[in-house]
């Protein structure tokens, strides 16, 4: 019998790419970034590791977000989590532009920065700036004892474990999990939150891994049905409120692995430019959930359909309506409306594998990309 397995392929643990292996690995980075921050009786969070006080954390005013690429995508979605549930302003930031506009920033204002590696350089100099002007720094990290790490007051790690591909999937799920917990822990802290509230978004989060599970079972679908738009020259992403995240997401992943031009928008924006691109050579990616904006996105949907663009929905309703404009359908089982962007991102990982695979680019290694940037 000969052995057909090379030891790298080993390290894949039998998948043909990195990537691929850590989109299937999040149901068991979700779990593990969740793990001992919930108290026994399913009633709080625990957050041991943030090093503030409670009167720190109840004093603050404002919180400042701050990352690059996939983390700051991230960061889009905490502001709406923070917002909502602990009621206190949120600003985000791209790092590398925090610095040179002069940010209000003071020892009311928490910063959060978020980063998968800890040595992203316009990242790193960001929170050094914040510190400079007296700001508390928290950090969302994956990797323990980076630079970020180190120089921030606490650190809410995630336990997705090393990332190779450099296309983020299981960091950014999980800095997902990260803000929800921290936002959990801020609402705790300044009671803006009914427990019972949050012990339903507790209860919600514990079944996470299980439901990321059900949504992984739609990558041979998926597979199955890239071909036709190997050629495409661009595709479109849409999403309102917290998936308009996962829209500038999932185009991120598409352009950085297959390099096929793609573009995240709010949907309801698409009227003032973007309908402008809609051909029948135009892939539109719709998300489209069933929340208080799923009547406005399928508004917009049916716009995208009269133009004769090639729609392809992620949605967690099975709709005859919305499958007879739709060319492509993924159905993907549906939690709390606040978790609803962790499921969502993992078809927009999977349809970007895909192609790229199909297309023959080098799936983890993406050309002119690094996975960490250490220049500013
Ligand atoms: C690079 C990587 C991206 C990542 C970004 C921020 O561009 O290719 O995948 O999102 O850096 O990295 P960080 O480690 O700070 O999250």
């Amino acid at each position: 019998k000969t052995i057909t397995w090379s030891p790298l392929m080993a390290e894949k643990s039998g998948y043909r790419h990195f990537m691929l292996k850590e989109i299937h690995e999040q149901p068991r980075a979700i779990a593990d970034t969740l793990a001992g921050r919930i108290s026994e009786n399913k009633a709080e969070i625990i957050l041991n590791d943030i090093q503030l006080s409670t009167s720190c954390l109840t004093g603050i005013d404002r919180l400042y977000l701050i990352a690059c690429g996939t983390s700051w995508h991230a960061a889009l979605v905490g502001k709406f989590l923070i917002e909502k549930l602990a009621r206190i302003p949120v600003e985000v930031d791209i790092a590398s532009e925090f610095r040179y506009r002069d940010p209000l920033i003071n020892s009311r204002c928490l910063t959060l920065v978020i980063s998968q590696s800890g040595e992203t350089a316009d990242t790193l100099a960001a929170l050094r700036q914040a510190r400079t002007q007296g700001a508390p720094v928290l950090a969302i990290c994956n990797v323990v004892e980076s630079s970020i790490a180190r120089e921030s007051d606490g650190v809410i790690y995630t336990h997705a474990g090393p990332e190779i591909g450099v296309a983020s999937t299981k960091a950014f799920t999980t800095q997902l999990i990260a803000l929800v917990l921290f936002t959990l822990f801020l609402a705790q802290q300044r009671k803006t939150l009914a427990d019972s509230q949050r012990q339903e978004l507790i209860a919600a989060l514990m079944s996470l891994p299980r439901l990321v599970e059900e949504v992984l079972q739609l990558d041979e679908a998926i597979e199955q049905t890239v071909r036709p738009y190997l050629h495409a020259r661009d595709f479109l992403y849409l999403g309102r409120g917290n998936q308009y995240p996962i829209a500038l997401e999932g185009a991120l992943k598409l352009k950085e692995i297959s390099y096929i031009h793609a573009e995240g928008y709010p949907a309801g924006e698409m009227k003032h430019g973007p309908i402008a691109l809609i051909d029948e050579d135009l892939p539109v990616l719709v998300l489209a959930i069933k929340n208080a904006t799923f009547a406005k996105v399928c508004a917009n949907l049916e716009e995208v359909h009269a133009r004769g663009g090639q729609i392809f929905i992620v949605s967690d309703c099975d709709c005859s309506d919305l499958r007879a404009l739709a060319r492509e359908y993924f159905i993907i089982p549906t939690t709390h409306d606040d978790l609803m962007p962790i499921l969502t991102s993992i078809p927009l990982q999977l349809l970007a594998y895909h192609l790229a695979v199909l297309k023959g680019t080098d799936v983890d290694q993406p050309r002119n990309l690094a996975k960490s940037v250490t220049v500013e």
